[in-house]
């Protein structure tokens, strides 16, 4: 088997590369452990960037997303008792976020994928990356019936998420690894409720942080601070209730719907950066290159920013047989990358309570969400970064 861009995954990373490099006329391939059910049921992030927004529509994947997506225009931060408005498109010349869970992301690209007869082999097994220093690269893997099967490719594009094989493909002396893991999870739950609000809040308490988002009218989505050790089967749901409704409370008497909760998982928390994105004829892409906390809301969204630029630098390849912004992804890719760790780290810093903390701490946190929700400067600080910056050009 043979094609131009052997593409290792079939997440957000990599069902979206596929589908900008058919726009430009590339041909790729698509390997993927799991099956089409599997990765179309995955419950994980939800609130889209405008550029990924702008960037799914302009592709021509947009199109349930706007009819059934919720545009957010500002989010809450909750501390004190009492809710603070953060005005995102105001703040930020009218951008602000979609709320559209990624796997339905997923459905669109993968429908997108098979209409236009691309290739996607699910239940592959043992990818392993060969020649990646030569000019024909190449995949081996058992596909789904057990047989033996190899890919040469021009390109190989490691977009297998965090635990994938691409990243320890690049010999371990010839990258760095930027790790913080945080003392904390989240417990994430879907519940059949009527929504309790308008936009996200994120709630800062001392028992911990919550977050309120949404799915639909009928599905909330909500998240609460956990031990990352702890079994989603710990938190009866009589425990979750009553813990949300601790966070959430205030003298404004807000109070959450509650319902039956159909869907319990444990994230656990961490900060991840390998340098560079890239070594000879291996692109990364998402997750198998960084990790956020998801406080921020950026690891879909920086997903999206990666294969943007690297579907442009091949697009380039194969249109002139320049190669300087493939030679540049991974410094391209990194300053956004590291823009996004660092609001994630912040967000994460400045909503959560730590197990060493102490009153100062405590004092400190409040002193900074003080100061976000009172100052227009440090709100717009806050807001532009939460919509997502503006794609920059290599
Ligand atoms: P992935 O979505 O991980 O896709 C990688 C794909 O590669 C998977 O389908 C996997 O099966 C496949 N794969 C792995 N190994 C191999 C292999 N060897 N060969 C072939 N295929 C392979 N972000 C937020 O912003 N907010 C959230 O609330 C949030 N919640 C999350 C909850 C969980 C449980 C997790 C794990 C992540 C969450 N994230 C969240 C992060 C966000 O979902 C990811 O940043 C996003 O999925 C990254 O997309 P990706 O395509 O890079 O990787
Ligand atoms: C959602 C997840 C997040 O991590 C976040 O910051 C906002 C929303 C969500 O799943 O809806």
């Amino acid at each position: 088997m043979r094609t131009q861009v052997g593409i290792i995954g079939a997440g957000p990373a990599g069902l979206l590369l596929a589908h900008l490099l058919r726009l430009e006329g590339i041909d790729s391939a698509v390997l993927e452990t799991r099956g089409r059910a599997e990765i179309e049921a995955t419950i994980r992030a939800g609130a889209l960037e405008q550029g990924t927004v702008d960037l799914l529509d302009a592709a021509g994947v947009g199109e349930r997303m706007r009819r059934e997506g919720m545009p957010h225009e500002g989010i809450v931060l909750r501390f004190g008792g009492r809710s603070h408005r953060i005005p995102l498109a105001e703040l930020t010349g009218g951008r602000s976020i979609m709320i559209y869970a990624q796997h339905e992301v997923i459905r669109d690209l993968v429908n997108a994928r098979l209409l236009a007869g691309g290739a996607i082999h699910f239940g592959v097994r043992d990818v392993s990356l060969l020649d990646l220093d030569t000019r024909q690269p190449k995949l081996r893997f058992h596909d789904a019936d057990g047989e033996l099967q190899e890919l040469a490719c021009d390109y190989v594009a490691g977009c297998d998420g965090f635990h994938g094989v691409s990243r320890p493909s690049i010999p371990s002396r010839l990258r760095r690894e930027f790790t913080r893991v945080y003392p904390f999870g989240w417990l994430g739950i879907l519940v059949e409720a009527p929504p309790a609000t308008d936009e996200l809040i994120y709630a800062y308490h001392e028992r911990g942080f919550a977050l309120v988002s949404t799915r639909s009218p009928q599905i909330q989505r909500l998240y609460l601070q956990c031990n990352p050790n702890d079994e989603p089967g710990a938190w009866a749901d009589a425990r979750v209730w009553e813990e949300l409704h601790a966070r959430l409370a205030g003298a404004d008497g807000f109070r959450l719907a509650e319902g039956r909760i159909f869907q319990k998982g444990v994230i656990a928390m961490r900060s991840f950066v390998v340098e560079p994105m890239q070594h000879g004829r291996l692109f990364l892409a998402g997750d198998a290159a960084h990790i956020v906390p998801p406080t921020g809301a950026k690891g879909l969204n920086l997903a999206v920013a990666d294969v943007r630029v690297l579907a442009r630098a091949l697009a380039e390849f194969y249109a002139s047989g320049n190669a300087q912004l493939l030679e540049r992804y991974s410094e391209t890719a990194l300053r956004r990358v590291w823009r996004a760790e660092h609001f994630s780290w912040w967000m994460t810093s400045m909503l959560h309570t730590f197990h060493d903390e102490s009153p100062f701490h405590h004092r400190m946190q409040l002193a900074q969400l003080r100061y976000v929700t009172e100052s227009r400067a440090a709100a717009t600080m806050l807001a532009e970064n939460y919509v997502g910056l503006p794609f920059e050009e290599a």
